[in-house]
């Protein structure tokens, strides 16, 4: 049986687990809190630190594969597990070059991928240099994760708010839609892709309000996104499971936004809405099996629980009886003991053939589950 280990034991590893009881594979996760969500879910649970080169490299050492459900690893230990035989998903080449933002955005216009116009700033006063740029989005290089590390900077005014630190400056976009596709690619390198979402954002917490699957797109806009999602993906040249989050704008221009080598929030919906699920694809990448249909079963509307403002501590769940009675709802919940505002502490997914009935029950869930703390 092949062994394979999971970097980071978040929520993205537990749903990948929940996934491979189907699979002959021993599963292995490293990280640092004993009761993160997926650390009771795996057979071997080893406390490190993904960011440690020793820690990293003593879980991989015996393994047959190892993934990420974050980027943020020690990505010498890998290169050197790479070059013993380990095979990593996605390649080290590709984590190193998606890890950093400056390096990403470089990557799209080397290869005349469609991205915002950037430039590169090394610290808070080089932003100086850039007065007529603005409006746009300062991102920092590195560390940045669920809009935490990224900045809107509407005038030369708003500079103090820019991080100090090497980051990308990038125009700003009037999004008209944000889209994001995930394309699974086997080890002969054979592609499969799903349909894409719509996701919708809330501008005050920069976190996902909602999504649509599969996205209602114009037609130019929909072909785009699926050509510039694909030659993208065989661009970078890795086996592994992407989402390539991409804008559309009024003129119906598709830009790349940034791509995720890994399992997505915006593909949780395909654990019951299409054939097989971004977390069963990837099992499939990793033993070497046929890639799995990713066809829409049912559209779907997806609502992830976050924290409620104001509360912090154990969490309990508010209103979980009445969204269980709902018809075709899917509630998951993470398994994280304490609750604080913005967390990401589960999701719902609806399934129905009618766009009115997603919404509803969508804006339904909003306002009925909350997470609040005891
Ligand atoms: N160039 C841009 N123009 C307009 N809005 C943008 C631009 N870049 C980012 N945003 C907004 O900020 C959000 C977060 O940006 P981005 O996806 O790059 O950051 P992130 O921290 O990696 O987020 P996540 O981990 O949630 O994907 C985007 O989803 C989008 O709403
Ligand atoms: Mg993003």
């Amino acid at each position: 049986m092949k062994k394979i280990g999971i970097l980071g034991g978040g929520q993205l590893g537990r749903m990948l687990l929940q996934a491979a009881v189907n699979y002959p594979v021993e599963t292995f996760v490293m990280e640092n809190d004993p009761e993160a969500p997926a650390a009771h879910l795996c057979h071997h649970f080893i406390k490190g630190d993904i960011t440690r080169h020793e820690d990293v490299y003593a879980f991989g050492k015996n393994l047959d594969a190892l993934t990420i459900e974050i980027e943020h690893v020690n990505t010498d230990a890998l290169e050197k597990l790479e070059m013993e035989g380990v095979k990593i998903y996605p390649n080290v080449r590709t984590l190193k070059l998606i890890k950093n933002k400056i390096y990403q955005k470089e990557f799209y216009r080397e290869h005349q991928i469609p991205t915002s116009d950037f430039v590169v700033t090394e610290n808070r006063e080089a932003l100086r240099l850039y007065n007529d740029f603005f409006p746009a989005v300062h991102k920092l290089a590195n560390g940045g994760y669920d809009g935490r590390g990224v900045q809107i900077i509407n005038s030369e005014n708003e500079i103090e708010k820019c991080f100090d630190a090497p980051a990308v400056l990038e125009k700003k976009i009037d999004i008209r839609q944000e889209i994001s596709v995930i394309i699974a690619v086997g080890n002969a390198g054979e592609t499969v892709i799903y349909p894409p979402v719509d996701m919708v954002f809330d501008q005050n917490l920069n976190l996902l309000s909602y999504q649509i699957s599969p996205a209602e797109l114009p037609e130019k806009v929909f072909w785009k996104v699926e050509a510039i999602a694909l030659s993208v993906i065989k661009k970078l040249q890795s086996p592994g499971i992407f989402a390539i989050e991409m804008f559309s704008d009024a003129e119906e221009n598709v830009y790349v936004n940034e791509i995720a080598p890994r399992v997505h929030n915006s593909g949780h919906h395909t654990i019951e809405g299409n054939y097989s699920s971004q977390f069963d694809m990837l099992w499939r990448v990793m033993l070497d099996y046929p890639l799995g249909n990713t066809q829409t079963i049912l559209p779907s509307a997806l609502v992830n629980l976050i924290g409620e403002e104001g509360h912090k501590g154990v969490a309990v769940y508010d209103g979980l009886h009445q969204v269980l009675s709902m018809e075709n709802t899917f509630v998951h919940l993470y398994g994280k003991k304490e609750t604080r505002p913005g967390r990401k502490m589960g999701h719902v997914t609806i399934l129905s053939s009618e766009k009115q009935d997603l919404l509803y029950k969508a804006n339904k869930i909003r306002r009925t589950l909350r997470v609040l703390n005891v």
